[in-house]
């Protein structure tokens, strides 16, 4: 054990007062283990999104799926529609796809070791330790973005991320106890979420300030360095917002793989700058446009709208009346879409 306080008896203690109370988890310290199922979902979740974004998703998919044999067997259609907002849709098809491998090749119990984890689609080395970790105890080493700071800045590592990460790795590897292997990287996901935060960390309550090599050189704000991102193209696109004399709404499922795969929403063109023909001809009009952002560029769409007669047989998607979706159902860019349009 390090002698400087920094260490896994120090952080669990401080855990064990100050644990964020999450429905996914165990009371510190209980020694009951958390369903592996919740654990699995809400770190599905977590990748990309806010805990407060996460907490109403959550409650809802488990209020509506309580098991993985229950999700399982649910419609793509209605999980799709259950995690319209949340972004990074891919997540979603993963997550139906690792549900039914949970189910054909483990009877719909979840595994606990890392090799069959890592096997099931869409877990990737992160949300394999996590539930290794969580939901069985043992000692695996979870390292996400807050880990990643607490341990650049517990050593003062000063080289840039992405560069650094396999020394972070290695460092918090280090620090993992073999007991409370769950509750330890939830400590440390903790911390790096409530006191060592980004901007400004408050040092001043931190289990660990006294063994923190950034704190005493003054640097702690200042890491983890990152290497320059490249800026983000802005790309462009049209889209298409036709609705019959009923209300009801033409739709269309994009493909599965690709930007927003396997979403609901309105038809557009390529959304590469070249213009595309409109789903049905219509006398078209001009709403505005709307803007989005996502992982690789920004998106402007020009949004068209139009009133079509019920008789109407557009060249692509189908009409969906209100019975059969909500705007709620889709994505954050279609959305804007929807309420710029027909606000
Ligand atoms: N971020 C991702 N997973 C988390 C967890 N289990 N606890 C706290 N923050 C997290």
């Amino acid at each position: 054990m390090r002698d400087d306080g920094v260490n896994a008896q120090v952080l669990l203690a401080w855990y064990d007062v100050h644990a964020r109370d999450l429905p996914w988890r165990m009371p510190p310290g209980s020694g009951q283990q958390a369903d592996p199922y919740r654990v699995w979902l809400s770190e599905v979740m977590l990748q990309q999104t806010t805990v407060a974004a996460v907490r109403a998703y959550f409650a809802r998919f488990t209020a509506r799926w309580p098991t993985v044999g229950d999700l399982a067997a649910a419609l793509d259609g209605d999980v799709m529609a259950e995690w319209a907002g949340l972004g990074y849709y891919a997540r979603a098809r993963n997550l139906l796809a690792c549900a039914r491998a949970v189910v054909a090749r483990h009877g719909g119990v979840f595994p606990s070791d890392l090799a069959s984890l890592r096997a099931l689609p869409g877990v990737g080395p992160y949300t394999a330790a996590a539930i290794a970790a969580i939901a069985f105890g043992r000692s695996e080493t979870v390292v996400d973005g807050n880990v990643e700071r607490v341990m650049a800045r517990v050593f003062a590592v000063e080289t840039p991320l992405p560069a650094a990460k396999p020394a972070l790795i290695a460092l918090a590897t280090r620090l993992t106890p073999a007991e409370r292997a769950g509750d330890y990287a939830q400590a440390v996901m903790d911390l790096g979420a409530t006191i060592c935060t980004p901007r400004n960390p408050a040092c001043a309550i931190c289990p660990w300030v006294t063994g923190c090599a950034a704190r005493s050189q003054g640097i702690a704000p200042t890491l983890p360095r990152k290497s320059p991102k490249p800026e983000k193209p802005i790309r462009t696109g049209t889209i298409w917002l036709a609705r019959r004399e009923d209300g009801a709404l033409l739709l269309e499922r994009r493909p599965d793989r690709g930007l927003l795969g396997g979403t609901l929403g309105f038809p557009g063109d390529g959304w590469d700058g070249a213009s595309g023909a409109a789903p049905l001809s219509s006398n078209w009009h001009l709403a505005g446009e709307v803007r989005h952002t996502f992982t690789h560029f920004h998106l402007i769409l020009t949004v068209q709208t139009a009133q079509v007669p019920q008789t109407t047989i557009p060249h692509r998607g189908e009409f969906l009346g209100r019975n059969l979706f909500s705007p709620q159902d889709l994505p954050t860019l279609m959305r804007k879409a929807h309420s710029l349009a027909f606000g």
